[in-house]
């Protein structure tokens, strides 16, 4: 039975300044778990106050010099952007990787594409066939920037697979 009828057992009366080991270990998890609460509540403050905008990937990427870029025909997957890269006789064009539905990455299946989700299917073109998906899988304008590197901007689509293509070697009017 503790001697005195507080949480720490001190004399409340004494006017020695020392406190038992006990006591003293109280205080010390007290003050840890004042921490760990503390630097909880400023990490989600700070995740509050910190931008979304800051955490999207820009709309504007490189593929890569067109020597590169165009060396051999296939179609690629970007995982760091989510999209499909297809190159095909010195043209490229780039579709996007997510789902229509809620976002998922789609797999690229004999047939087109698939969703392992919730089990969207897309023809080879993107168009949507069969699941929950509601709209085809776009394509992204495909450019030659001032560096002369072949550039995606996922900010223009078209659901036109045809006119998707870039040829660097063909002029735009
Ligand atoms: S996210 Fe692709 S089917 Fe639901």
């Amino acid at each position: 039975m503790p001697k005195f009828r507080n949480s720490l057992n001190i004399d409340p009366d004494s006017k020695d300044p020392k406190i038992s080991r006990r006591a003293f270990l109280a205080l010390l998890g007290a003050g840890a778990c004042l921490i760990g609460v503390g630097q909880l509540v400023n990490f989600s403050v700070l995740g509050f106050l910190y931008p979304n905008a800051m955490k999207i990937p820009p709309s504007v990427f490189a593929l890569g010099r067109p020597e590169e870029v165009l060396s051999k025909d296939g179609k690629v997957f970007d995982p760091k952007q989510k999209v499909f890269v297809e190159t095909l006789g010195g043209k490229v064009r780039v579709q996007t990787a997510v789902c229509t539905h809620l976002g998922c990455t789609v797999n690229a299946v004999e047939t087109g594409y698939a969703c392992p989700c919730h089990g969207s299917t897309y023809d080879r073109h993107g168009l949507n066939t069969g699941g929950p998906a509601p709209l085809p899988l776009v394509y992204f304008h495909v450019f030659k920037g001032a560096s002369g590197e072949i550039m995606v901007d996922k900010s223009k689509t078209t659901l036109d697979w045809n006119a998707a293509w870039y040829n660097p070697q063909v002029p735009v009017v």
